[in-house]
């Protein structure tokens, strides 16, 4: 990898900036200050900077407890978003695995890692997600039938793929689905003639949310929960 690219990518500055502190000899390369951004380095190079070493560290995983009123984004002009409340150095690649409405609280999992955020977003790993439903009216017995068919959506072919319903109150309900339609528990009860009026995701594949998270405060995840994904 490049000088450069491995400053950006360890400590957040921008390319150009990263540059610029190694044209201006402050970068050592096993004990030697160098001037040249485009020198290959690699895991086995001693690279420090302001008398710290300079490593890559490795992919990040955190679970973030997503109060109402912020937006799944990585930047966004209006709203704080999921990566505003992160409390780290450096969010470069740090993403969304999983959206959530801005009006939608609870799980919401962020990582740099591409490859292990698609196996819990693509369609073809149908990884579950259960959420928490408040809804306007009560619940009917036949739902729970209903979503096991398949519920079909406004404005789209097919069904969706069989959902569990289970009815927890009149008014409340648990959901678990394995598919991430746009508003897709929203516009479920709204093919049903019903109306939600909270929403909490609880779940994500096997991983619950760690119930000691008060809403907006987050934690890095365990390895053996990374590796359930
Ligand atoms: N389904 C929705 O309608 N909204 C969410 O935030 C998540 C799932």
């Amino acid at each position: 990898m490049r000088l450069d690219k491995l400053l950006c990518h360890a400590t957040g500055l921008s390319r150009s900036q990263a540059q610029k502190i190694i044209r201006r000899l402050e970068v050592e390369v096993d004990g030697v200050a160098v001037r040249d951004p485009a020198m290959a380095v690699d895991a086995a190079t001693a690279v420090v900077w302001q008398g710290r070493e300079i490593k890559l560290s490795g992919p990040r995983y955190f679970m973030l407890n997503k109060p109402q009123g912020v937006v799944s984004a990585t930047v966004d002009a209006q709203y704080t978003t999921v990566i505003d409340l992160l409390d780290e150095g450096n969010l470069r690649g740090l993403h969304v695995a999983g959206r959530l409405d801005i009006d939608t609280t609870g799980l919401v999992l962020i990582s740099d890692d591409g490859e292990w955020s698609h196996r819990i977003t693509s369609p073809r790993h149908r990884c579950e997600k259960s959420y928490l439903v408040t809804l306007t009216d009560p619940l009917d017995d036949s739902l729970v039938e209903q979503f096991a068919a398949g519920i079909e959506l406004k404005g789209e072919k097919g069904r969706c793929k069989a959902a569990r319903l289970e009815p927890l109150t009149a008014n409340t309900a648990r959901l678990i689905i394995s598919e991430g339609k746009y508003h897709q528990v929203k516009r479920m009860f709204a093919a049903v003639g019903n109306h939600v009026v909270a929403l909490h995701r609880e779940r994500i594949g096997g991983l619950p949310l760690d119930e000691t998270l008060a809403e907006g405060e987050y934690r890095a995840l365990h390895e053996e929960e990374v590796r359930l994904f």
